[in-house]
């Protein structure tokens, strides 16, 4: 499902269930030897996940263990993200010659719960919102904005290595082209010797599911002529 919103550079797998399965690398069992059986079934899935986008790149299985932050760490010249909600285990990679960071993120189709949005969105996005639902209304856009902040995060950390909070970052989406942009209110990360002061990512609504993904090339987009 995730292939319909990511540029043709980078492989993606991604699964409704847990079906997938293991085995994991010792290395990663040790990491989640201690887990709730929930936390172990997402863990694994997304890992079978990642491994089966790593094989579309021809990169051979390998372990993803978690770094200071929780962020996935991606063998040899892998970049790539990790996702998982009720309903869903999603990974995408991309080779580091091509591809900055990637981030992507999943969630259920449904309103966020009380008082969370207050909590993440700056009142522009506020404002944005009431009038997306008022035009849009079967998306449910307090999720969505929630979704692509997360994946902000997710393609933000591996490049500046540091937290970035909800209100570092503006989202504007663009209902017809289904895509959105993360103008960063904070000073950006470097990429390829270009400050990098927004993101572009692109989301999809199907199936009970919300997902956005942004991939981050490391050539400027007119270069590279990724979107
Ligand atoms: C880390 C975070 C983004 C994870 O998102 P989530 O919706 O809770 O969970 P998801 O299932 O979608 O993603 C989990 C995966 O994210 C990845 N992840 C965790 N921390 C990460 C980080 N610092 N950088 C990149 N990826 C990270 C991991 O691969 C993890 O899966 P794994 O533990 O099985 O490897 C979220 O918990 C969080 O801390 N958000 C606050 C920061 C934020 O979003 N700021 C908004 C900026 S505009």
């Amino acid at each position: 499902m995730i292939e319909q919103i990511l540029p043709p550079f980078v492989t993606a797998a991604d699964t409704v269930d847990d079906r997938l399965g293991g085995p994991l690398f010792p290395e990663e069992e040790a990491v989640i030897a201690a887990a709730v059986d929930k936390r172990r079934r997402e863990f694994t899935t997304a890992r079978a996940c990642a491994r089966l986008a790593m094989r579309k790149l021809d990169r051979p299985p390998a372990p993803i263990l978690p770094g200071v932050r929780g962020e996935p760490l991606w063998p040899g010249d892998l970049v790539g993200s990790i996702t998982h909600c009720t309903g869903y285990r999603g990974a995408v990679v991309g080779l580091n010659t091509t591809v900055a960071s990637i981030g992507i993120d999943a969630e259920p189709a449904e309103a966020l719960p009380p008082g969370v949005l207050e909590a993440v969105a700056l009142p522009e996005e506020r404002q944005a919102i009431r009038a997306l639902r008022r035009a849009h209304p079967s998306i449910p856009w307090d999720r969505l904005l929630f979704c692509a902040k997360e994946s902000v995060y997710k393609a933000w950390y591996p490049l500046a290595n540091c937290w970035l909070n909800f209100e570092d970052a503006v989202i504007h989406f663009d209902p017809a082209r289904g895509t959105f942009g993360a103008r960063l209110l904070v000073t950006g990360p470097r990429v390829n010797g270009r400050r990098i002061n927004a993101f572009g990512g692109r989301w999809l609504a199907g199936e009970g599911l919300l997902l956005t993904a942004i991939v981050v090339p490391l050539a400027a987009p007119a270069e590279s002529g990724a979107n």
